[in-house]
């Protein structure tokens, strides 16, 4: 018969202390959690899209929204009627026609469907003289440079959708051709319609 595996053999010296002394928490537990809680604050940054409802899997942030969105090819006319709504029409009338004694009309105006060059100095620096449209005179009549504070980007979706809407159809304008005429004119009062129809 053997003895009992936990008995210490008679005789054997017991050591000095028996209980084992573990550290409460032990040091690599520690940095191990650390770095999960570091991993974890990087990949809430980089896939969660910080809250934002419109952003839900597979999206995990705007950047990658932004890549599957249509691209917009040629002038943003949906912002340019809404700029017009806010500024122009008060003059001009949300369809283009024009108010008596306000403004004159866009549907089929010669200065809207002509050379952009024109057009864009009307807005930027304003009108001031009898403005021949459509073949009636408008005498007694200004206009402020409305559209001199947006920026080219809003001004030439402005234009384009005055130059795309009403059945008036003319090519849009382009952003950079509203910086090259703030370029080539810079500052300066308001355009007499004799000068508009000189500039070639
Ligand atoms: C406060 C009224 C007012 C507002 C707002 C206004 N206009 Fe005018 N606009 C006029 C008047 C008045 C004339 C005619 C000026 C003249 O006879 O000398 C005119 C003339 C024009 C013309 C040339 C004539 C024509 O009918 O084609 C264009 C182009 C034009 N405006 C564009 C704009 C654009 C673009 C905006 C908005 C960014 C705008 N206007 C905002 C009053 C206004």
């Amino acid at each position: 018969m053997s003895a009992p595996a936990a008995q210490p053999a008679p005789g054997a010296p017991v050591p000095a202390d028996s209980t084992v002394r573990t550290p409460l928490l032990p040091i690599w537990l520690v940095v191990l959690m650390f770095l999960i809680l570091y991993w974890g604050g990087i990949y809430f940054d980089e896939n969660s899209g910080w809250f934002d409802s419109k952003i839900y899997g597979p999206y995990r942030s705007t950047e990658d929204l932004a890549l599957y969105q249509p691209r917009h090819e040629g002038p943003d006319l949906g912002r340019g009627q809404v700029v017009f709504g806010q500024i122009c029409a008060l003059c001009h009338n949300p369809d283009g026609t024009g108010k008596p004694g306000q403004g004159p009309p866009f549907v089929g105006s010669e200065y809207v469907l002509g050379d952009p060059k024109r057009l864009i100095r009307i807005p930027l620096y304003g009108l001031n003289g009898t403005v021949q449209v459509a073949g009636k005179p408008y005498a007694g009549l200004s206009m402020g440079a409305m559209g001199a504070t947006l920026s080219s980007e809003d001004l030439a979706a402005v234009l384009s959708y005055m130059r795309q809407s009403w059945g008036n159809k003319a090519e849009p304008v382009t952003a950079a051709q509203v910086d090259a005429i703030r370029k080539e004119v810079g500052t300066r009062g308001a355009f007499t319609p004799d000068e508009l129809n000189a500039i070639k």
